[in-house]
């Protein structure tokens, strides 16, 4: 109703505004026109489907394409044969690529089937000039592409899409802008993921996020706060905070507000009953967040506090900021102050230089941390970042032997002891 409202008092014979979320609005009541005049040519309904490749964070990005979608007339349809398909990708990991390039393939065939419709790719994969280049070359099918910081902005790209001709590319470097208030649409009745910051400051020397993601951005706590109320009043029961490292909340902000302080603001909103979130940097896990922790009733007794490796020299080369012994003296401490804890882990396996002494050391963290699950990524390797310029990259056959002789000592990432395991991993 309220969105009806907003478009109501849209004029499309004016210019689009330059403000936003206002120009989203405008652009959005234009491509619902088009929608509605396209439904009439084709005497039916025109259809979308969103396809989500890696972490929370996308799975929430796909939420708000998801929305504007719907908002704009689109139903959603069950399989990729449909007028409107985005792929919202991850790069995190070459595997994550080769899967797109692959599935593109398919949707080239559904493509000559119904030459309408319309392919597009978004999201950390296509903040990659080698991504787009390959996509230009090779892939020339594909109607749009756009990055991670003008997810906002679907309705005037596909605006644009229906008005133009040929593949229309729109890719930011970084952003200041966060911009809040367009549709979005919650995949489950019950819970939620909120941002709480986006981008990613940490540069371990291994990952490409901080890359394609942008630097660190908290969002302002009334506007989070306000998020999770209206959610609450929609049903909500449980929220998820999401950033990269959310025990560096609050540190962009003019009015500084730590992590456990959120936390303890969101506790207070009626009708939220479970508190997760992730993901937690071990170099900032604060006494105070712990201390929080461990007096709610509504914060999960669940920390996710990705090791990445046991050994220290091998820490110190993906600049994790701390060391074995500062890992396990921190796992100590919150097992001290509480005990019922599930904590997981995420570790990497075949960063460069790394031996089988090396893994050892994993090994031992791993037996005396007592993870309740543990995710292993055999390492791969991202053009761009520091460690794949690094001379001693360790060759495949060894990094899989290190990885067979982990995974032995590992609880099983798939099936799950964790009473909060809530994570998704592809
Ligand atoms: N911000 C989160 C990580 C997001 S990426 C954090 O710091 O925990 C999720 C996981 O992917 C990381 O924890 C890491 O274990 C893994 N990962 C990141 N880059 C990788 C690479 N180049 N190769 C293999 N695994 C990687
Ligand atoms: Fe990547 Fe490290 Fe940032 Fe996590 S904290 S997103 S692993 S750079
Ligand atoms: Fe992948 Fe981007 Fe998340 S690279 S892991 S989807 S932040």
């Amino acid at each position: 109703m309220e969105l009806d409202n907003i478009l109501e008092g849209i004029d499309l014979n004016n210019t689009p505004p330059v403000e936003e979320p206002l120009r989203q609005y405008y652009f959005l009541k234009k491509i619902k026109n088009i929608i509605r005049q396209k439904e009439e040519e084709k005497g039916r309904s025109l259809t979308m489907k969103v396809v989500t490749f890696g972490c929370q964070m996308n799975a929430r990005d796909s939420e708000k394409l998801t929305g504007i979608l719907l908002s704009a007339g689109f139903l959603e349809a069950d399989t990729e044969e449909a007028d409107f398909v985005i792929y919202n990708t991850c790069t995190v990991r070459d595997h994550a690529n080769q899967h797109v390039y692959g599935r593109l393939g398919i949707l080239n065939g559904l493509k000559k089937k119904n030459p309408d419709m319309i392919i597009a790719l978004c999201g950390c994969m296509m903040q990659e000039q080698s991504a787009i280049d390959k996509i230009r070359k090779s892939y020339r099918f594909v109607d749009l592409i756009f990055g991670t910081h003008n997810i906002y902005k679907l309705a005037e790209l596909l605006a644009g899409v229906y008005e133009g001709h040929g593949m229309l590319i729109d890719i930011w470097k970084d952003t200041e802008a966060i911009v809040e208030d367009l549709p979005s649409f919650r995949k489950y009745p019950f819970k939620s993921g909120i941002n709480i910051m986006y981008g990613c400051n940490n540069f371990c020397s291994y990952c490409i996020v901080p890359y394609v993601r942008g630097r660190e951005r908290s969002r302002e706590p009334e506007d989070i706060l306000h998020e999770i109320e209206r959610d609450a009043s929609e049903g909500v029961k449980e929220v998820m905070l999401l950033g990269q490292n959310v025990n560096s909340y609050g540190k962009t902000l003019q009015q500084q507000i730590s992590f456990s302080e959120l936390l303890q603001r969101v506790e207070q909103i009626n009708g939220i009953e479970r508190i997760r979130f992730m993901t937690s940097h071990p170099k900032d896990l604060s006494d105070e967040l712990i201390r929080v922790m461990s007096k709610s009733d509504k914060i999960c007794r669940h920390l996710h506090l990705p090791l990445q490796s046991g050994s220290t020299k091998i820490l110190e080369q993906m600049n994790r900021k701390y060391s074995k012994e500062s890992y396990l003296a921190l796992a100590e401490k919150i097992r001290a102050e509480i005990p019922d804890i599930a904590i997981s882990t995420d570790i990497i396996v075949g960063f460069p230089g790394e031996t089988p002494e090396d893994i050892d050391e994993t090994i031992d963290v791993v037996q005396k941390v007592k993870f309740e699950n543990a995710f292993t990524f055999l390492y791969s390797k991202r053009t761009g970042t520091p460690a794949a310029a690094m001379l001693n990259q360790v060759p495949e056959h060894e990094r899989k032997e290190n990885f067979e002789r982990l995974l032995g000592a590992v609880p099983s990432s798939a099936g799950s002891g964790a009473p909060c395991s809530c994570r998704r991993r592809k």
